[in-house]
């Protein structure tokens, strides 16, 4: 696992609740870092590019209409592994059956109103990324709390 950029969306359930701060701290607590972040009103034409691969779905005319409703907290979320280890903190798509721990286990119960998107490979991640945020959006930073957070002894990032 490699130091990854994943493009992470707070919807708008977790926008309108109250939420923003309580899923974006279990990020922060993860040692992950937030490298950019937004808040928006995705359009309808955005959203179908986003989407993309859900066209033909039968879910997919609410999922847009969903995701269009109210604004958007995106973010960009860097650390090493960040895409696997972010699918994991969010828990299965559907809040329903979602492991207690997750964002979608502790915050939530629909199955259609889930909280989060976050990005399923690297290239999903590097594709959406380009969608949310334009060239200089996303900020090139070192924490000085990375030196607690990994382990450089050996000369690579552990
Ligand atoms: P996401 O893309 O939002 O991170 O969610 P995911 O990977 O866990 O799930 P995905 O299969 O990509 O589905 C995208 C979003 O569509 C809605 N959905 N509804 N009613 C249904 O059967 C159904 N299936 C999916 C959810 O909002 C899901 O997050
Ligand atoms: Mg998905």
């Amino acid at each position: 696992m490699s130091m990854e950029t994943t493009l992470i969306i707070l919807k708008p359930d977790a926008v309108q609740r109250g939420l923003m701060g309580r899923i974006l701290s279990r990020f922060e607590d993860k040692g992950l870092a937030v490298v950019g972040c937004k808040l928006m009103r995705i359009s309808k034409e955005l959203a179908a590019r986003h989407y993309e691969a859900h066209q033909s779905k039968g879910f997919y005319a609410g999922l847009v209409r969903f995701m269009t409703s109210s604004p958007v907290l995106v973010l960009a979320v860097r650390g090493k592994g960040a895409i696997a280890v972010s699918r994991k903190m969010m828990g299965a798509t559907f809040g329903s059956n979602a492991e207690p721990g997750t964002i979608r286990g502790d915050f939530g119960v629909s199955n259609s109103f889930n909280l989060i998107h976050g990005s399923d490979s690297a290239e999903a991640a590097e594709r959406e990324l380009g969608l949310f945020f334009q060239p200089g959006e996303v900020q090139e930073f070192s924490r000085a709390a990375d030196a607690w957070v990994y382990d450089t002894s050996g000369g690579k990032i552990e």
